[in-house]
């Protein structure tokens, strides 16, 4: 098993303050590694550092057996990080396969796209990842037509498109049915394997139907590392949710 990507003493600080500290992470390739922490364990930052949205203070991230630290957001996409992030990004006048096409292309242009479409490969790819987030039926309908879930799952799919090696999912689930919820588990499970996902996740349900490995923050550090079951009986973790229902109450 080879690793993917590599965290090493990855630190962020602001003034004072310090938000990442000396992190160190692993993930194998192929593996869905769920990154949870109550509020302000530095969970987003460290997406951030990642993908070069934030510039680190120090520490090195290494992907795919290169140094890809200090590198431009956009570059690091094209090493193969994908971030789905909260933000909607689907576009309301376009049907879900015109989404996904201008996704595939990255232009809105009507003629470019059809072009970048036929030569990339485009009609294959599109179909595959249609089937990946579950959308076949709902091809012809408007983003702004779609429910909650289905406009995160096309939005997943509009990062699958690039078929990056590496995802990032920042509370995916945030504000879905229990339905969804299943739905976009299934969604993850089919995923893994061919991708590497790191997913930031509350909704501890969920978290043991996808994830393969927890690393529990805070205060920017490492608390916990392990499987679901081991990390909720660590007494450290315990400590940290005390007073609390435990685990399942980190928000
Ligand atoms: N620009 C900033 N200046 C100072 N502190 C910040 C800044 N951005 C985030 N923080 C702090 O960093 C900590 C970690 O934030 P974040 O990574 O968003 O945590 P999480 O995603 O785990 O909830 C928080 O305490 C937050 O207040
Ligand atoms: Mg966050």
């Amino acid at each position: 098993m080879s690793t993917i990507l590599e965290l090493q003493g990855v630190t962020k600080a602001y003034d004072q303050y310090t938000v990442v500290d000396n992190f160190n992470l692993q993930v194998t390739m192929g593996e869905l590694r769920c990154l949870l922490g109550p509020n302000g364990a530095g969970k987003t930052t460290t997406m951030d550092l990642i993908t070069g949205r934030q510039k680190m203070t120090s520490g090195k991230v290494i992907f795919n057996g290169r140094n890809i630290s200090g590198m431009t957001e956009h570059r690091i996409v094209q090493q193969g990080i994908g971030r789905k992030f909260q933000i909607p990004a689907v576009f309301k006048d376009l049907t879900v396969r015109d989404n996904l096409q201008v996704a595939f292309t990255r232009t809105t242009n009507p003629f470019m796209n059809m072009v970048e479409f036929g030569r990339g490969g485009g009609r294959a790819r599109l179909q595959e990842v249609v089937e990946l987030v579950g959308l076949e039926k709902r091809l012809d309908e408007l983003g702004g037509n779609l429910s909650h879930g289905e406009t995160q799952w096309l939005e997943i799919g509009m990062v699958l498109t690039q078929n990056p090696k590496l995802l990032l999912m920042d509370e995916p689930t945030a504000g879905m049915t229990e339905q969804e919820t299943q739905k976009t588990s299934e969604i993850f499970n089919r995923l893994k394997g061919e991708h590497t996902l790191i997913v930031v996740e509350h909704d501890m349900t969920f978290v043991r139907e996808i994830a393969d490995i927890i690393t529990l923050m805070h205060l920017g550090k490492t608390l916990a590392e392990g499987p679901m079951d081991e990390v909720e009986n660590n007494p450290k973790v315990r400590e940290v949710y005390l007073g609390t229902e435990g685990i399942s109450d980190a928000a």
